[in-house]
């Protein structure tokens, strides 16, 4: 049993975790079960990218993207090229200045601030934007698994890829987010680990819903 949307207090649930864990999937079936608004902070830096490359600026100057990260409007956001794998990877790149993140705070902080609750997907909500979180769940699986999931998304989709390629890019990834100097993703201290290569997302939904339940309790008895 889960707790019914109706009874839920305001609260403000982190989910972080590295490229094809899941975190998406499972922050939008947990924002829509506990009936809270939902920010997938990827997008954000996905947008940038692309209005970096729309620009024709290079994305290793800082100066520059942070500019384009500071012009950021709400209408870049609509745009189903951005889901694609290519914005990822340039999202990836230019998330590593420091100057585009500090451009982003302060929207994903009022997103999180909202009165009604919210749910954030990324890499650094537990740590770096939201570290009075209520709820913090880090989502795992091993790259392999990660691998193997992007790669059957992708030739889903009809793309021409192989394994080995996508498992390279997610260990290239994995290592640009959790190497960089600012917000490296990195599981909080206080933050649930939830390794999902052995699950489903049914599976990995009901174990999100049993640690922010037992989490919402415990705030309650307080
Ligand atoms: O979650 P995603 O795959 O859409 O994120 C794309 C890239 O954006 C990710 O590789 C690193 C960056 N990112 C970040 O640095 N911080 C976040 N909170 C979200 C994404």
């Amino acid at each position: 049993m889960t707790t019914s949307p109706l009874t839920l207090a305001p609260v403000t649930i982190a989910i972080d975790g590295p490229a094809a864990a899941g975190k998406g999937t499972l922050a939008k079936r947990v924002a829509e079960h506990y009936g809270l608004p939902y920010l997938d902070t990827g997008l954000l830096y996905r947008a940038v990218g692309k209005q970096v490359m729309l620009a024709g600026v290079d994305p290793d100057d800082e100066e520059g993207v942070g500019q384009v990260a500071r012009k950021l409007e709400p209408g870049h956001l609509d745009d189903p090229t951005l889901r694609g794998h290519e914005a990822g990877e340039l999202a990836s790149r230019i998330a590593v200045h420091g100057r585009v993140r500090e451009a982003l705070v302060e929207f994903q902080r009022a997103f999180a601030a909202r009165p009604e609750g919210a749910v954030l997907d990324g890499r650094d909500i537990g740590t770096v934007i939201c570290p009075d979180a209520d709820v913090k769940i880090f989502v795992t699986a091993s790259a392999e698994v990660r691998a193997r999931r992007r790669t059957d998304e992708l030739i889903g989709h009809g793309r021409d890829v192989t394994y080995e390629r996508i498992l390279s890019e997610v260990r290239s990834r994995d290592e640009r987010d959790s190497g960089r100097t600012v917000a490296p993703l990195r599981p909080a201290p206080d933050a649930h680990l939830l390794d999902t290569s052995e699950l489903d997302i049914e599976a990995a939904f009901q174990a999100a819903c049993a640690v922010i339940d037992q989490r919402l309790a415990n705030l309650e008895t307080r």
